[in-house]
């Protein structure tokens, strides 16, 4: 048995059905400990897309209790809300994030159970990193338990990320197949009111394109 394949069989429960087999495996299936074990203290996105993202947030008003799930040294937030949890893999870029009121360092893909209180939280935000995840909807289930209700779950994402550590099933789509991804997630959980995804960045300019999609716990 590989001790060392932490990578659980997801679709083996009803409601990953439809999902291909295979869809939520990785070339890398290694305890993910090993892969975020340094810190990286660099931005995995070009500054128009992060421009994008803060400019996302502030749009949405994103305030009070807000979550950074798969979060590292940097929110990109432009107005810091009120409390800001980050949860990531890597403690040094954590505890290096400036807008950060607190954080975890825990691993969703060993236990996707969130450490936090029913309906603690006004809004979750995942940037760049829902690829990741093996148990998306096991996390996307947390996730709308800890949020109040009406709040917000925003995920954006490029068409950039580690290959190894990302899910086949996103490696093997485009972006338009991204965002029926994440899409799919929220349908599964929930329920989600207002879903929304953007293209978020013009495609008549060169640079990372960013997409978000988000809804609000109904
Ligand atoms: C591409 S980085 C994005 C970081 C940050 N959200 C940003 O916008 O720059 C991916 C992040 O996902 C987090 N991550 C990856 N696998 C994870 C896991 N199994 N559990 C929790 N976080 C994870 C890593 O800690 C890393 O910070």
């Amino acid at each position: 048995m590989d001790t060392d394949n932490t990578d659980d069989n997801p679709y083996a429960h009803a409601r990953y059905e439809g999902f291909p087999p295979g869809f939520f495996d990785r070339a890398d299936s290694t305890n993910d400990n090993n892969f975020y074990v340094a810190p990286r203290m660099v931005t995995h996105i070009d500054d128009r897309a992060i421009a994008a993202v803060g400019d996302l947030y502030r749009e949405l008003e994103i305030n009070g209790r807000v979550l950074d799930l798969m979060s590292s040294w940097v929110s990109h937030f432009v107005e810091v809300p009120e409390e800001l949890v980050v949860l990531g893999m890597n403690g040094d870029e954590l505890t290096s994030n400036s807008q950060a009121s607190s954080w975890h360092q825990h691993d969703l893909n060993l236990d996707p159970h969130l450490p936090f209180d029913d309906n603690y939280f006004d809004a979750v935000v995942c940037c760049v990193s829902v690829d990741y995840l093996v148990r998306p909807l096991e996390v996307f289930a947390e996730v709308y338990r800890i949020i109040r209700k009406g709040g917000l779950f925003v995920n954006s994402f490029s068409n950039r990320c580690f290959p190894t550590k990302a899910i086949r099933g996103w490696g093997q789509t485009d972006d338009e197949g991204h965002v029926s991804i994440v899409g799919e997630y929220y349908r599964r959980t929930g329920p989600w009111a207002d879903l929304r995804a953007e293209l978020r960045t013009p495609l008549t300019e060169p640079g990372d394109p960013l997409y978000a999609v988000w809804g609000h716990k109904a």
